[in-house]
């Protein structure tokens, strides 16, 4: 029996139906689900009881938690790359243990840990420095999941940022180090080259530019570099002292890693204690996820939501909007987190996915989103599920007015897309105006919202460390029961491995070393142009 079919079946059934005729007076509370302090209300979404438990239902036929179990457990289920999913054991409280191979990996994490914070204590305390002194600033050199998930993090918590302050260089583009290093003094400067291969090319060659950079200044540039890496040999080879290479293991995805080492930016920038919170706050969601029952646990509930609205309903797309400026970077976080992850049309058995793969994920901040692109949201033709995120308290007391409104606003625009506008009211609102006739007729179909438009809200108390742990836990397990429902390995990234190989055979055409024989002339003509 195709385990697509209820839904499907239940889809058809209800399709026109509102999602406002659902709101009995047990809904909101029947549609929400809470961890650790943490709300998610999913009432705002044309799922009700029934097509629940059949999410439910496909949730447990597809093996999530057998899957779960597994990846928890140290098994290798990134089978192409070979390689156990632990990213988990990052963040494992004291007393755990994990097996990989049928050794222990958690004495390895610790240790790795506590050298990074100790490391990133002497930063704070300027027992580390530079030659010109007390380190001022820190340059994170990475890309992709060397970058994304501490950057976006150093943003989210500004308001206990009380060490050097960090920069991240990621795009190959050179205007990116340029314009970063520009402001810096080199010898105060530390430089993180955060690579877990160590040989990206954007990473590699912005770490050379910085090298000369710094050289250019200070004596011995490399004492002022560290690394963050599974390829120990490579990072000796570069010429970083052993002593401030940090390393990990290839359990740890790229765009899974903030929790270890390569969150070192961020640990020098909150300080290890608050790092630690970081930890315990996705610690606390693994908790939930390994114990709530499916109807209630919330990475589960979400993944069905996205699920519903992507496979069943069609949604290609789903915005990811945060009332929260400090989470700016959430959005592009999560775009490599789920679509690296679950980008893919090949099951893990290498047959072709039965269905839609997972979907395109974008966002902006909220209330700057509205004055953008809601337009569409609203009106356009194509249905976007919305995931709002919003704390009830910000960081400055003192501007709580401010606060409220962004709230107000979060609540409103969910609001508004759930109820929308009739062309009734539509209508009286442009006789109210003093039009009439054909003129008032045409001016209020302009003025019509669709409305029953799903959303869901995320909503927290106060973006603290714990809190930002536990978002983005929610969010890679979340990303992990799609990939499960789906029959997809969310934990290799096969498609970027070709444009890769191609920007390489391209360097000699632009740099007039080689001819554009057997290229299609589109990328012939395109290469004649653009040579320097
Ligand atoms: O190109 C994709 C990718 O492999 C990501 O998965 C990864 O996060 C990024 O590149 C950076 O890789 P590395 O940490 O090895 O430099």
């Amino acid at each position: 029996m195709d385990k697509w079919a209820e839904l499907h079946r239940l889809r058809g059934v209800n399709k026109d139906r509102h999602i406002l005729d659902l709101f009995d007076g047990s809904r909101a509370g029947d549609f929400t689900v809470e961890a650790e302090g943490m709300r998610l209300d999913y009432a705002k979404t044309n799922i009700d009881a029934q097509t629940r438990a059949a999410l439910v239902r496909l949730a447990e036929e597809s093996g999530v938690a057998e899957k779960r179990a597994a990846m928890f457990s140290g098994e290798k289920i990134n089978d192409t790359e070979g390689r156990a999913v632990l990213h988990v054991a990052l963040r494992a409280g004291e007393g755990a243990v994990i097996r990989v191979d049928g050794q222990d990996v958690l004495p390895d994490v610790r240790r790795i840990r506590a050298a990074c914070a100790a490391f990133a204590r002497q930063v704070r305390e300027g027992v580390f420095t530079g030659q010109g002194g007390r380190i001022t600033d820190v340059v994170n050199i990475g890309i992709g999941g060397s970058d994304l998930g501490p950057a976006m993090a150093y943003l989210a918590l500004q308001p206990c940022a009380d060490g050097p302050r960090c920069h991240f260089v990621s795009n190959v583009d050179g205007a990116h180090v340029h314009d970063t290093l520009r402001g810096l003094n080199p010898e105060t400067t530390l430089v993180i080259v955060a690579s877990k291969t160590f040989t990206t090319i954007e990473t590699m060659t912005n770490a050379d530019t910085a090298r000369r950079w710094m050289a250019e200044k200070v004596a011995n540039p490399a004492a002022q570099f560290a690394a963050v890496s599974t390829a120990g040999d490579k990072t000796a080879a570069y010429g970083i002292d052993p002593e401030r290479v940090f390393g990990f293991e290839d359990w740890v995805g790229g765009r899974y890693s903030v929790w270890g080492p390569i969150g070192l930016s961020l640990m020098i920038a909150i300080g290890p204690e608050r790092f630690d919170d970081f930890l315990a706050g996705g610690r606390a969601m693994d908790a939930h996820f390994m114990g709530a029952p499916f109807a209630r646990n919330m990475p589960v509930l979400l993944a069905l939501v996205g699920i519903w609205h992507n496979q069943i309903c069609g949604h290609a797309t789903r915005a990811v909007l945060p009332y929260d400026q400090r989470l700016a970077r959430l959005p592009a976080y999560l775009q490599q987190l789920e679509m690296e992850s679950n980008g893919k049309r090949v099951a893990v058995d290498g047959s072709d996915l039965a269905t839609q793969s997972g979907p395109v994920v974008w966002g902006e901040p909220g209330t700057n989103g509205q004055h953008a692109f809601y337009q569409l949201i609203h009106q356009g033709t194509r249905v976007v599920p919305c995931e709002f995120l919003v704390a009830r308290r910000g960081h400055e007391p003192d501007l709580a007015h401010q606060h409220l409104l962004l709230v107000a606003n979060c609540l409103a625009q969910a609001e508004a897309l759930l109820r929308g506008r009739s062309l009734e009211e539509a209508r009286a609102i442009m006789a109210k105006k003093g039009l009439a006739g054909a003129e008032l007729e045409r001016q209020a179909r302009h003025r019509v919202f669709p409305g029953n438009r799903p959303s869901t809200v995320l909503a927290y108390d106060q973006l603290t460390p714990f809190t930002l742990g536990q978002i983005i836990a929610l969010y890679e397990h979340r990303v992990f029961v799609e990939g499960v429902i789906l029959g997809i390995n969310s934990f290799d990234q096969w498609g970027v491995e070709l444009g890769k190989e191609l920007a390489l055979a391209l360097q000699p055409l632009l740099e007039g070393k080689a001819g554009t024989e057997g290229k299609d002339g589109s990328t012939a003509a395109l290469v004649g142009f653009l040579r320097g």
